[in-house]
Formats: structure tokens, sequence, C-alpha cells
């Protein structure tokens, strides 16, 4: 069964939304919270698809999964498996993350290999490399499987040559398990690191530094149970803030953490929005025209996020003027650009670079999501758009919004959302 929205654009957006948990936190999250014996409530637990796949891997493990509300506890006592087949690591790139937290508890893990996603390939050799500096044998078995194997972890020294995200949060996991310290150069900083950090403490774990280029793990503490609330999703919040700037409205987001938003935030003052920040919400109002933004390039944490470029190119697209993206993290992450065209857009893209050169007004169309961001950036779009759009390939939003046509109708928007019968 697939899904479509309709929507019917030019509604401005009005009112306050309180933002969910993050996905991008609570994924690794539920994969640590196999480590050690003890029950683990995460609290502000968005319901996506992502994380119901995330529910289906524990439980394919032997882990206890309970869902009541947005609280989901996992027991990990029962865990009797230390392989992931490969349907379910196919689900979702970040099923990764298992593997650092299968080694740390069991000492071998078997997961297929994750291979390429919309984004374009996605290798995972920092990963590889780190888990092997820190003593686990890792072999590719005939059909994909990668073979993992580490009887001892035995922490030490390791740079990462690229800050990725996924191979720190696997390095953080197998860490805890590791006989000594690890100490990791040249880490992720990004906020989701830090809330992995946060839950390991709350389990037991000496780990310090998240938040900063050099993490470093004690190894060998004993984790227990724990409680743990998921930090709000900037990504999200960027895509509400991105629709409502889009629309001429004013929304005020709760819940948020605004310095995680920053240079979100920065670049919608600069395309002419008025922004209030609070110690936990952001207000924006957009009255005037849209303008066009200095040049945007993706980079690590705390530089402009990745995951930001698409809603915002969306806006960029109707400004006066034009705007520079230049996308420094994923070599293929431009695929909604061909689909905002078919909405009236001027786009050229050239290798990295994407020059938007802002049109008066987007026209609805039908078009189809090609990834998770991107299809953000096609309702944000379709908001603006005059006429009614028609967006398919929901599937790919709803991995990482919860809600997402419930909020926006609250906030004024024209939306509904189509069951198509394949
Ligand atoms: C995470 C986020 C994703 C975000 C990305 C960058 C989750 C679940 N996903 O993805 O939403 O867009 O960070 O902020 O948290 N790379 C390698 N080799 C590796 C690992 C990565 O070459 O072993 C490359 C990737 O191909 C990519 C870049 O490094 O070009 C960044 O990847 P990484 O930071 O690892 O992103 P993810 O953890 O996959």
């Amino acid at each position: 069964m697939n899904s479509a929205y309709v929507i019917h654009g030019g509604q401005p957006l009005f009112g306050r939304l309180r933002v969910h948990g993050a996905k991008n936190s609570v994924l690794p999250i539920l994969a640590a919270s196999i480590l050690g014996q003890g029950t683990k409530e995460i609290v502000n637990c968005p319901d996506l698809r992502d994380v119901a796949s995330t529910a289906r891997i524990l439980e394919y493990l032997g882990c206890r999964v309970e869902r009541e509300g947005s609280v989901v506890r996992v027991d990990p006592g029962p865990m009797n498996r230390c392989d992931i087949p490969d349907a379910m690591m196919r689900e979702m790139r970040s099923s990764v993350v298992f593997l650092g937290a299968i080694l740390a508890r069991t000492g071998e893990a078997r997961i297929s290999f994750p291979g390429g996603c919309e984004l374009g390939p996605r290798p995972i050799d920092l990963h590889e490399s780190a888990l092997k500096a820190l003593g686990a044998e890792i072999t590719k078995e005939e059909g994909g499987d990668l073979l993992c194997r580490a009887p001892r972890l035995v922490g030490g020294e390791l740079n990462l040559t690229f800050p990725s995200v996924g191979a720190t949060e696997n390095t953080m996991l197998a860490a805890t398990a590791a006989q000594g310290t690890t100490r990791i150069t040249n880490a992720a900083r990004e906020p989701e690191i830090e809330d992995l950090q946060a839950f390991l403490q709350a389990m037991g774990a000496n780990v310090s530094g998240a938040g900063t280029s050099t993490i470093t793990i004690e190894g060998g503490w004993p984790l227990h149970g724990a409680k743990h609330a998921i930090i709000p999703d900037r990504i999200v919040s960027a895509t509400y803030l991105s629709a409502a700037a889009m629309t001429g409205g004013e929304i005020t987001l709760e819940s948020v953490c605004p310095s995680h938003l920053a240079t979100v935030t920065a670049m919608l003052a600069e395309a002419g929005c008025d922004l209030q920040i609070g110690p936990d919400t952001i207000m924006l109002a957009s009255k005037g025209p849209i303008r066009a933004m200095r040049p945007i390039r993706t980079m690590p944490y705390p530089g402009f996020p990745t995951d930001a470029q698409s809603p915002i190119m969306a806006l960029a697209a109707r400004a006066e003027g034009t705007t520079v993206f230049v996308e420094s993290i994923f070599k293929n992450r431009y695929r909604h650009v061909d689909e905002l065209a078919r909405m009236g857009a001027d786009i050229k893209v050239e290798g990295r670079v994407a020059v938007v050169c802002g049109v008066p007004k987007l026209t609805g169309a039908r078009v189809n999501t090609t990834d998770l961001r991107g299809g953000a950036a096609l309702v944000v779009a379709a908001l603006g758009a005059e006429g009614a759009s028609h967006i398919t390939g929901l599937h790919l939003i709803d991995r990482g919004y919860e809600d997402l046509e419930q909020n926006l109708s609250r906030l004024g928007a024209d939306i509904v959302r189509l069951t198509i019968d394949d």
C-alpha cells in the first residue's frame, strides 16, 4: 500500500508546536540499550518508521521491547543472538551502529553489509578500521555478510580520518567493553553524540568529551539499567521553520535546543525572517519577501547540517536572488532538485554545487520523494506553491517525521494523506 500527500499551497502556518525526540539520537541509543543488564527506559522516543525497524532488530536479537506512548523500554536480558538478517539491515543504513553494540555485548557480530542508500554509496571503512584498532577481526563472508569477532577488545588511541557520526558512535559502544582506555580523536561533535554519551553515563559507563573532537572511554565498567530522555530533533525543527518561512507564517517551536540549530536560524534570519530565540523555544515570523542567502556549505557539526540542506533549498527556490549550496558531506544529495524543478524551481547542479536562482512563484505539481529530507523539501515547496501538489513516496518521509500531516494541518496547512492501491 502506497500513500501520497495532496497539498494545496498558499496557507500561512500559524501556531505552536512541540518538537519530537531526535531520530538520529534514538537509533544509536536503542542499539546501546543491549549493553549490560537491566531495563533501559527511553523517554521522548518518537514514533517513526526507523524506530520501529530498530525495535524489530532488538526483538530479533531476543530483547524484550515495549512502547507506552513516547516511552520505550528495552530489556536486553533475554538477548540470545548476535546476527542481523539482511532484510533488516537494508531497512535502514544506520543499523550498522548495532555492530559495535553487539560486539561489546557478545564478542561476535554478524551483519550484512549495509551497502548504498538513497544518498549514494555509504562505505563503512571508518567503522571497520576503528573496530579493528580495538582488536576486532572483520571478515567479509560470501553473500556479503560481515563477520566481526573480538573475544577481547582492548582500548587504544584512534584517529578518525573524517568525523563520521556513525563511526564515532560505533567506536564509543565497542569501547565500553574494551579493556583500558580508548581515546577517539577527530570524533564527530554532533549533539546526538552528546546524547549517546549521556545515555551511556546513565548506564554507568565512564565516557567523557562528547561534543568536542576528543572522546575518552574507560572500558569495562559494569553497565546497568537506566532512564534517559531523548533530545529534540533539530532537523525536524529546521523543517517546520522552513515551512513557516515559506508560507509567510508565524510559528513557535517548543521543547527545542536553539543552540543545536544556530547555523540554520542564522540562514533563516538572512532570508528575511524575524526570529526570537528563548531558552527552549524558537519563534519565527516571515512577513516580507524571502531573500537569497549567503553560500551554504554543509559541514560536520557545528557547521550547517547536510540534513537541513534540502528544506532550506526549497525556501531558496522562491527567494529574491540566487543562493549557492555546496554539499560537502554526501555525494548524491541533490536528488530532490529534479522534483523541485517540476514545481518551477530554477536550480543548476554541477557536482557538489547547486545554484538556486529564486523564482517569484512555485506551482503545484506531481512529485516523488527521493529520500527522507528530500521529501521534506518537497513538502516545504508544496506548502508555498500555487495550486495543488501530489507527493508520493511517503514511506521515506515516515522514516523521520512523526505526525507530519497532523501537525501541519493544526498549523493551518491544507494537507491530506491519501492511501493508494498498488
Ligand atoms: C548520520 C546521520 C545522517 C546525517 C549524517 C551526517 C544518523 C542515523 N544519520 O549518518 O542523518 O546526514 O550523519 O551528518 O545519525 N563515510 C565514509 N566511511 C565511513 C563512514 C562514513 O566514507 O566509514 C562518509 C559517508 O559516506 C559520508 C560522510 O562520511 O559521505 C558522513 O557520514 P557519517 O557522518 O558517517 O554519517 P552517518 O553516520 O551515516
